[in-house]
């Protein structure tokens, strides 16, 4: 009997260490989403909560300024997309994105600053089609970004290449052994498919091409044949839900009632900016981002030579509105304008 008393106590402290590491210390705050009863409930640690505030606090301003005066395109000899504006909506233009994407470099980074009006340096177009990728989701997907719009800080936050741009997951060698068997870009912890065994390919497959993301069987048998959805489809959505919950810092109940998935009906309201944010990825990514990879330095490519591409982490950055929803335009007006 004397013996099982300090098993009981090592039994005890090891149940006690386990309950400390895996909750949350209190408080812990949570909201209501969806229907009473439906479990829709996004908990939330207000620790937490405060340093994701101060990781996402709007850039400065240099803005607004006055319209009026002659125009950038009868001053300047290049530009080709910014020629409306006025000489000093033009400058503080500038400035504000150079403070958004090349602080630390400068004009220097986009310009030879002998003659700033020469093409040679290829950041330069890159930004000329990054500003007419701005003014296109500020336009076209008001649908998903409304009139809170992004700019270029949304995504870049002060650095050339934004942090949280992808590139294409290579993982480690495809060959596990044992039976010839391949991991099919899975069954592997990447930091891509949020530390779960689902595939890690499934931002090529949803965000660049566009693959199907309807996959619950209506019915009762197996998808295949009803649908022509197979179990790699299911896969990469799981992927990319898992990807999405990650990105806006949500649950899955943040838009489902995970009791039917597929129902729109029963899913709360947001998941229809979702919906569009997928669509308007794709777009971003295959119109604008991809073409540009011929210009960049090597340094600046992933290791498959793949340019970095937009996901719903590159904006949102673990919020479910970037930067808590400040609105982006009101310095710039001429970003929210579409593009010539
Ligand atoms: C991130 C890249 C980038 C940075 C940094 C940048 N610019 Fe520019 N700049 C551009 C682009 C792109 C154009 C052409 C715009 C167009 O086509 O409408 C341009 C055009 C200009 C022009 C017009 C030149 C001409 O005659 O055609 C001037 C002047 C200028 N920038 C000044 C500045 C100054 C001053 C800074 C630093 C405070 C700066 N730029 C920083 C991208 C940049
Ligand atoms: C939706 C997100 C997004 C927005 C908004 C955005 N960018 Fe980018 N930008 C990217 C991505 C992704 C790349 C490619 C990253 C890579 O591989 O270099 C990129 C690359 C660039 C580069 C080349 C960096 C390098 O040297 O490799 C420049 C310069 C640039 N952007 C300027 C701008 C400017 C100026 C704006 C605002 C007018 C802007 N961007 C808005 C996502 C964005
Ligand atoms: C930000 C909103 C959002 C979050 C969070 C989210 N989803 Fe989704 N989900 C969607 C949208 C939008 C679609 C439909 C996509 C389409 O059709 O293009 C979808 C589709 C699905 C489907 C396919 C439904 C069908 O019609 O076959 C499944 C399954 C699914 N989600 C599961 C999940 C799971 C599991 C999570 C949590 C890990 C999750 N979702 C988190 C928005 C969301
Ligand atoms: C170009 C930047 C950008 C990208 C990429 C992006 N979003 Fe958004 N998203 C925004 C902005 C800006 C808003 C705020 C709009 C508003 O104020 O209503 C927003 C809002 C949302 C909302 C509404 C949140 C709420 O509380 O009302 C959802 C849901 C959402 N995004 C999901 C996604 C998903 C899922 C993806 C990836 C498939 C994605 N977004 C990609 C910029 C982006």
């Amino acid at each position: 009997m004397k013996a099982l008393v300090p098993i009981f106590l090592v039994v005890a402290i090891l149940f006690a260490v386990q309950i400390i590491v895996s909750f949350d210390r209190w408080p812990v705050d949570s909201v209501q989403q969806g229907f009473r009863g439906t479990g829709m409930v996004e908990i939330s640690n207000p620790r937490i909560e405060a340093d994701l505030v101060k990781a996402n606090q709007p850039p400065d301003s240099y803005g607004p300024t006055e319209p009026g005066g002659p125009k950038a395109s009868e001053i300047y000899q290049n530009v080709e997309v910014l020629g409306d504006l006025s000489e000093d909506e033009f400058t503080a233009l500038m400035i504000s994105i150079t403070a958004w994407v090349a602080p630390e470099q400068g004009c220097a980074y986009c310009h030879n600053v002998e003659n700033m009006a020469s093409e040679e340096v290829y950041a330069k177009k890159v930004a000329r089609r990054m500003l007419q990728m701005t003014k296109t989701i500020n336009s076209q997907w008001k649908d998903h970004v409304a009139d809170t719009g992004v700019n270029c800080y949304t995504c870049h936050r002060g650095n050339p290449v934004p942090q949280y741009a992808w590139f294409q997951e290579t993982g480690p060698a495809q060959s596990v052994g044992g039976f010839n068997a391949k991991r099919q870009g899975q069954n592997v912890a990447t930091e891509r498919a949020v530390y779960t065994s689902l595939p890690y390919t499934a931002l090529d497959e949803l965000l660049v091409a566009d693959g199907n993301i309807r996959v619950q069987s209506a019915g009762a048998l197996p998808i295949v044949g009803e649908t022509g959805v197979g179990l790699q489809a299911t896969e990469h959505t799981y992927s990319l839900m898992m990807h999405m919950s990650d990105s806006l810092g949500q649950n899955c109940t943040f838009c489902h009632n995970t009791r039917a998935l597929g129902s729109w009906e029963q899913s709360n309201p947001v998941r229809t900016k979702a919906w569009y944010g997928i669509r308007m990825a794709r777009d971003i990514n295959n119109t604008f981002v991809m073409p540009l990879q011929p210009l960049l330095p090597e340094a600046h490519l992933g290791a498959q030579g793949d340019i970095g591409k937009v996901s719903c982490m590159t904006c949102h950055q673990g919020v479910n509105k970037p930067l808590y929803g400040a609105p982006m335009l009101t310095d710039h007006p001429t970003l929210g304008v579409a593009s010539n």
